[in-house]
């Protein structure tokens, strides 16, 4: 999504949308906001013309720049325009091809996705001349999200809330997704995994879980058939995904082979424990009776073996590096006879272990290396599957 025009109405859910405007920049986005006269009253353009870096534009009839009107030109390149909220009122003047104000112009003279996230009291959301005015939408094609149930603005518990921003932006995300995976299986592995010592204690790292979450979510998005085998995380995975929790990396270990055959790719995204004590103690040990060292045994490499039988599948696995990155990655990738490393040099801010973002290189087996900006993990996700989809 390289050009949002966000739509902002006249509902009190429009102060949400400046935060759903912040996630779209945050991604990557330039994002235009077209907004109603009536939204102009409940936040003002200035807030959206700060978060954006470009004006927040209400007036139809404005100076025209160069040779273009306005709202042919706002559409040039546009991938989606969202409108978020979308009220009943401005739902109605699109079912009905109404072109009163510069937003709903704009969405006649749009031939790009349009996304609608309809906010309002929940009586008017079930009034049938919504609902037909919504169904007539999704007809033509518009990608239309179910608000959220709670409480509303007006006090009354029902369905009518605007999701939450990130939600929004997930399923805009979900609605542009090429579908590129369409019919893979996929196995993506995520977070730590935890080898005890004795009941309350255990060797870990601190993984968040948060870079295989997101590539599974990704893949979803664009198709695949995914199982999440995952270490302890505090993460919820997406939906539609079959999820497995696993404990330690021998658990991993079975997991993924169990699921290996009927494969066609993995994203080997967990950050396994290359080691286990030796031993572990059925009861808690106490400290008196502590043993000042723990002899430790080494887990099985669960990526090279699966290397060793990969046929014709693809393994993508990631590296994590304070040292030397570039070449240890590379010497990972062959190694483990992988396609693909995805590999993050922890001295790097923002990149790494328990962050929202990362910077990685992604390395293949001519030992081309494409080397990507900082960027929010969700984000990276869809730009390895982007690599990842040109070796199927
Ligand atoms: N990996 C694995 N099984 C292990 C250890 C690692 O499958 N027992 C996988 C990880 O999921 C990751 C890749 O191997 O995709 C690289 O992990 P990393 O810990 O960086 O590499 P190691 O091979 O353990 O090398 P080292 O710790 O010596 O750097």
């Amino acid at each position: 999504m390289e050009k949002v025009i966000l739509g902002v109405t006249g509902g009190i859910a429009a102060y949400k949308s400046a935060e759903l405007a912040r996630i779209f920049v945050r991604n990557g986005a330039a994002v235009q906001v077209v907004m109603t006269p009536a939204a102009a009253e409940f936040v003002a353009p200035l807030t959206f013309q700060t978060l954006t870096e470009r004006p927040a534009f209400v007036e139809m009839y404005a100076e025209r720049s160069g040779d273009k009107i306005r709202h042919i030109e706002l559409l040039d390149n546009a991938d989606v325009l969202v409108i978020a909220p979308a009220t009943a009122n401005t739902i109605g003047k699109m079912a009905c091809g109404f072109a009163d104000n510069l937003l709903t112009t704009l969405y006649l003279a749009s031939d790009c996705p349009v996304v609608i996230i309809p906010s309002m009291n929940v009586n008017m959301y079930n009034h049938p001349a919504v609902r037909e005015n919504i169904d007539k939408l999704i007809r033509r094609g518009c990608f239309v999200m179910d608000p959220d149930q709670g409480e509303l603005a007006c006090g009354v518990y029902g369905s009518g809330r605007m999701p939450e921003p990130l939600d929004i932006y997930r399923f805009t995300r979900a609605a542009l997704a090429p579908g590129d995976y369409r019919g893979r299986k996929v196995i993506v592995t995520a977070g730590p995994t935890r080898e005890h010592l004795d009941p309350v204690r255990y060797l870990s790292n601190p993984s968040s879980g948060l870079m295989g979450y997101s590539l599974a979510r990704a893949l979803q998005e664009r198709g695949a058939e995914v199982t999440l085998i995952s270490g302890p995380t505090h993460l919820t995975a997406p939906a539609g995904v079959e999820t497995v929790a696993v404990t330690t990396a021998e658990e991993m270990y079975e997991a993924v082979l169990e699921r290996f055959d009927g494969c066609s790719m993995v994203f080997k995204a967990a950050a396994v424990s290359d080691f286990r004590p030796l031993e572990t103690k059925e009861h808690k040990v106490k400290k008196g009776e502590a043993a000042y060292s723990v002899e430790l045994a080494l887990n099985r490499d669960i990526l090279y073996e699966l290397g060793q039988k990969k046929g014709s599948r693809i393994l993508v696995g990631f590296a994590a590096e304070t040292e030397d990155v570039e070449q240890n990655a590379a010497g990972k990738l062959q190694r483990k006879n992988l396609d693909l490393v995805i590999v993050n040099n922890l001295n790097e801010p923002g990149a790494g272990f328990a962050v929202s973002t990362n910077m990685v290189s992604i390395i293949d087996r001519s030992g081309e290396v494409e080397k990507l900006p900082l960027m929010d993990k969700e984000q990276l996700a869809h730009h390895i599957l982007d690599r990842a989809v040109r070796l199927l």
